[in-house]
């Protein structure tokens, strides 16, 4: 961060994704944000001086953390590969998880690597949290007062922004924020219909790239993280094909893009209060689970726009799969 932004009052927008934590930040409003992201992960090792400062020399982001040493961010991933263990992850589903001791001074170190201190007091950031799942309560409350505590120690002012609502401010400002906003991440997919940037209804599904990945380690016998790299590195959502962990991908993608389908038009079918729309409203689809090639007709297919209960004008992906949540944010905080 320079010191020109640190003494600077302009706003933030943070995407905290289960995988993922992305900053936005706007250099000044003509231009488009700047975004930067750590991998929402950390390893640990036991402490020593030598370790200690050896990472030290290495520029590795690490914390000495009750007789332990903990690799947070990017550099989690390249350490867990060179001592071949996982890497530990501070979210489950959406929010903080609760299996994992370590989560919340995680959360707090690779936050403050990436937003720094406010600088001026009172410096407005908004931050993406999930909505709810049918499942029930994910401990939204609980994530979101948490991330609220962290950003206001560092002297921000934090304002909560549901991650589908992000979407629709970051990518459907020509439809004057009206339509759908889709965020498919790790944990889960994010839905929001907004209309005049009202949020009308707001869902998650706790079905996305995580349990793709775990599914189809689970029915091939591979490693969850080895299923995350092929998916990654050549995956298209195009059916069966004769490789069995490619088939076993194409079978969980399908999963999780026709409950999302589903999910989608029996919340809208079922709706009470839903506003009466003259016009037809757009579809956004961003995150890093909606980035392989195919996933966008095939979600077009699965949602059978002839037959949905609003008129849909089209389908879309987000530009910047990857940062969309991020700049919906700082859009909402530039409000
Ligand atoms: N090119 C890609 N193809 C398929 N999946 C991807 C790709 N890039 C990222 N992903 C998947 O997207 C998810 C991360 O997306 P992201 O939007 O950053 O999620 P989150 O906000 O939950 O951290 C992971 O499950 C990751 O494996
Ligand atoms: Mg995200």
């Amino acid at each position: 961060m320079s010191n020109g932004e640190q003494e600077s009052n302009l706003p933030l927008g943070l995407d905290v994704g289960t995988s993922r934590i992305v900053v936005a930040r706007s250099v000044d409003k003509t231009q488009q944000p700047q975004y930067e992201s750590q991998l929402n992960a950390f390893i640990t090792m036991p402490y020593s001086k030598l370790a200690d400062s050896l990472l030290e020399r290495e520029g590795v982001f690490h914390e000495v953390c009750g007789g332990e040493l903990v690799v947070a961010g990017n550099d989690a991933q390249r350490f867990a590969e060179v001592f071949h263990v996982e890497t530990r992850r501070p979210m489950l589903r959406g929010v903080l998880n609760p299996q994992e001791p370590h989560s919340l001074p995680v959360m707090r170190s690779i936050i403050t690597r990436l937003v720094g201190k406010a600088g001026v007091a009172g410096r407005k950031v908004f931050f993406s949290i999930p909505a709810p799942c049918a499942e029930g309560d994910q401990s939204i409350a609980y994530h979101e007062a948490s991330l609220q505590q962290i950003l206001k120690q560092l002297g921000f002012d934090a304002q909560p922004i549901q991650e589908g609502l992000a979407v629709v401010f970051g990518e459907l400002g020509s439809s004057n924020y009206t339509g759908i906003g889709i965020s498919c991440g790790s944990g889960l997919c994010n839905v929001c219909l907004a209309v005049l940037s009202v949020p009308v209804i707001n869902f998650a599904i706790a079905k996305a790239g995580d349990f793709i990945d775990t599914q189809a380690a689970a029915v091939t016998g591979e490693l969850a993280t080895r299923m995350r790299v092929l998916k990654e590195l050549n995956f298209t959502v195009n059916g069966l094909s004769g490789d069995r962990v490619q088939n076993a991908l194409a079978v969980y993608y399908d999963d999780v893009i026709q409950t999302l389908a589903n999910t989608l038009r029996s919340t809208i079918s079922s709706a009470q209060r839903l506003p009466k729309l003259d016009q037809s409203v757009p579809i956004v689809l961003s995150g890093g689970t909606a980035m392989p090639k195919g996933f966008l007709k095939r979600f077009a297919t699965a949602l059978r726009p002839d037959d949905f209960p609003l008129k849909i004008s089209e389908i879309r992906l987000a530009e910047d799969p990857l940062n969309s949540t991020a700049r919906g944010a700082l859009m909402a905080a530039l409000c």
